[in-house]
């Protein structure tokens, strides 16, 4: 049985929310179960302004109405699963502080069917010019750092941007973007965190450089050294980019009580890069002993794929553990303290779940 979910609240504004469990029968998410991420208020735009402005080191920089881009390029669809960096920060958290960062748990992941104009298809009608190197997008709304407003950013790799996956989204689940989901166009970067996927373009700019957006050069960086003078700068990590591999049990939730006996676990495992998973394994003593899970719902290079086993539980308490492995026999790391950074991104330790039978 699936419990039906109820949507979790991150921040007073309500512009952080996601629905936990995520449901085990939605393969893709419908939008009202769909998570929310936002750094700042969403943006009114009214479309008949709107343009998309495409510049930097291009031969021929645009700037495009949506009716423009409909018609000069072909629609181009893909399906991908969203994933924030800081899913499962909230189990980081029982190794110490996060100041400053939201508490997600399991809940910050949703898959969509995309529609929209391939990058790629843009770029070339642009022509990036030799030194171009990496693909910068700015959203319209206006987030508030270091005294200064400015929009969210982020950059990705030329080869990256240039790749089938990578689209200018106007679609989710085939209807118009909401305003919270970026509205009228935002990019989808399949495979890359959430942060690179940004919502409410208004701009894309060739860079020599990766972009220097707040949000590229000072947050969304791995860093395992707390900087002395300054234990939230993470300025000196490295770019986040990829989503690592990852599993995660949808049920039984954390501290559920169950029946004594079989129990039904479920949940879903995701490959880096768009690697396929081969297999996943769970436990119930917390990763002393593995048993196989079966694929329920095998997913594309860009999706989760959703996972079942079954385990036997005697009456008492137990830590049931899942991790994934890779066609290339990459798995995760065992411990929370070896996925530890210093703003709790990307954790992928094996996800462990106590519950309780009786
Ligand atoms: N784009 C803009 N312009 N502003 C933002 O705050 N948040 C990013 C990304 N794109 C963000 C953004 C983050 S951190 C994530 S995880 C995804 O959007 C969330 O997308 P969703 O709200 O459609 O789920």
């Amino acid at each position: 049985m699936t419990s039906p979910g109820r949507r979790l609240v991150h921040d007073p504004d309500g512009l952080n929310t996601a629905v936990w469990p995520v449901r085990a029968d939605h393969f893709i998410t419908p939008v009202d179960f769909f998570f929310t991420r936002s750094h700042a208020a969403v943006p009114h735009i009214d479309p008949a302004q709107w343009r998309l402005e495409v510049g930097g080191l291009v031969e021929r920089p645009r700037s495009f109405t949506f009716e423009e881009l409909s018609r000069t390029f072909p629609r181009r669809q893909v399906m991908s699963t969203l994933v924030c960096a800081g899913l499962r920060r909230d189990e980081l958290l029982s190794l110490g502080p996060l100041p400053g960062e939201l508490p997600w748990g399991p809940e910050a992941a949703s898959t969509g069917q995309w529609t929209g104009f391939a990058l790629r298809d843009l770029l070339q009608a642009v022509g990036p010019t030799d030194g171009a190197r990496h693909v910068e997008f700015v959203g319209l709304d206006l987030v508030e750092r270091q005294g200064e407003r400015f929009g969210f950013g982020a950059s990705i790799e030329l080869a990256k941007a240039r790749s089938d996956e990578v689209i200018l989204a106007s679609e989710l689940n085939g209807d118009p973007l909401t305003p919270a989901h970026g509205f009228p166009l935002r990019a989808v970067v399949p495979g890359w965190i959430g942060a690179r996927s940004v919502k409410w373009l208004g701009r894309i700019t060739l860079l020599d450089e990766p972009s220097p957006n707040y949000f590229q050069s000072r947050a969304y960086r791995m860093q395992r050294e707390i900087n002395p003078r300054d234990a939230r700068d993470v300025s000196a990590g490295i770019a986040l980019s990829g989503v690592p591999l990852n599993a995660i049990i949808l049920a039984p939730t954390r501290e559920q009580v169950v029946s004594p006996g079989r129990v039904e676990v479920r949940g879903w495992a995701m490959g880096a890069g768009g690697r396929p998973i081969t297999a996943v394994e769970v436990s119930s003593n917390a990763g002393h002993d593995w048993v196989p899970a079966e694929i329920s719902v095998e997913g594309s290079a860009w999706t989760w794929t959703f996972w079942e086993a079954r385990l036997e539980l005697a009456p008492g308490r137990h830590t049931l553990a899942a991790r994934a492995i890779d066609d290339a026999g990459n798995t995760q790391p065992d411990t929370l303290s070896a996925a530890w950074n210093v703003k709790g991104y990307s954790n992928n330790a094996w996800h462990r779940v106590m519950v309780c039978a009786q």
